[in-house]
């Protein structure tokens, strides 16, 4: 086999502190199909968005090293918070490609904003963070950013409660903070929050477009993996397929995955790290 084609063959490997991660994958399969994914989901230490910056990067470098073991040819953050707080030191530490969601997510908001004004919701620690506020003014200068953590939304999301009338209230809740401040784009900076697209949009009202940083992703992987030549020429079988590892819970891994992909997860392991 050339060694271009072995590299190629190799598998993606995509992080998350969970379940979240998924809605990246699911992106990620829908864009690139031939790709093998092998996932690492942190259910044992899930969630990262209330923890300091140390333990996320300490725990982003442990699954990232799992992850090189298993020979991947690209890494994909598909964690905000973790791309929020890890990123540097990841691509410090290992050579391939590594992207978070963090950049395609932004990038693709400076594209859609026509007032200028946009709205970031996420865990406490991305935005506290700033990342996407940095990411977004790192593009253009006078863009007018409004942030919002939304912790409840990961609990929702889990608990499969992304679109009952709880959900609503809690969204609306949340997002009144947006109302009259003339936003027309609001970036869902989290994982987990395509799950509650239905009623976040309901909430800001239908003129203001939703980003889904996980779809902006996959189109990026896509065009570094073409540009570097490494799209798998091989496709997908029965014996080649994508793995999925856990730190703890394969069984909830399992019966959440479906709420997140739409179809069951045959391969999914606990390991411990
Ligand atoms: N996956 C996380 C994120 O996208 C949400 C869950 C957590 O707090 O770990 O920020």
């Amino acid at each position: 086999m050339p060694q271009k084609y072995d590299e190629a063959s190799r598998p993606i490997g995509v992080f998350d502190s969970g379940v979240g991660g998924l809605t990246v994958v699911k992106e990620l399969n829908k864009l690139l199909p031939n790709e093998k994914i092998v996932y690492f989901g942190d259910t044992g230490r899930v969630p990262y968005g209330n923890k300091s910056r140390e333990t996320i990067i300490h725990y982003s470098l442990q699954v990232a090293y799992f992850l090189m073991k298993k020979k991947i040819k690209m890494l994909v953050v598909a964690c905000n918070t973790a791309s929020s707080v890890s990123l540097p030191t990841l691509k410090r530490h290992f050579h391939i490609p590594i992207i978070g969601v963090i950049e395609p997510g932004a990038k693709t908001a400076i594209e859609t904003t026509k007032t200028g004004k946009i709205g970031v919701i996420g865990t406490l620690g991305t935005v506290r963070s700033n990342s996407y506020k940095k990411a977004l003014k790192k593009i253009k200068k006078n863009v007018n950013v409004l942030q919002d953590p939304c912790p409840l939304f990961v609990h929702l999301a889990e608990d499969g409660w992304n679109k009952n009338k709880i959900a609503q209230m809690v969204s609306d809740e949340y997002l009144k903070i947006f109302e009259g401040k003339g936003i027309d784009t609001l970036i869902l900076g989290c994982t987990h929050y395509p799950l509650l697209k239905d009623v976040i949009q309901r909430s800001v009202g239908k003129k203001v477009q939703l980003i889904d940083s996980g779809k902006e992703t996959a189109k990026e992987v896509e065009q570094i993996l073409s540009k570097k030549s490494l799209l798998n020429p091989y496709k997908m079988t029965e014996k080649n397929h994508s793995v999925f590892y856990v730190s703890d819970f394969p069984h909830k891994f399992k019966e959440v995955s479906q709420r997140f992909l739409s179809k069951e997860l045959k391969h999914v392991h606990k390991v411990i790290l």
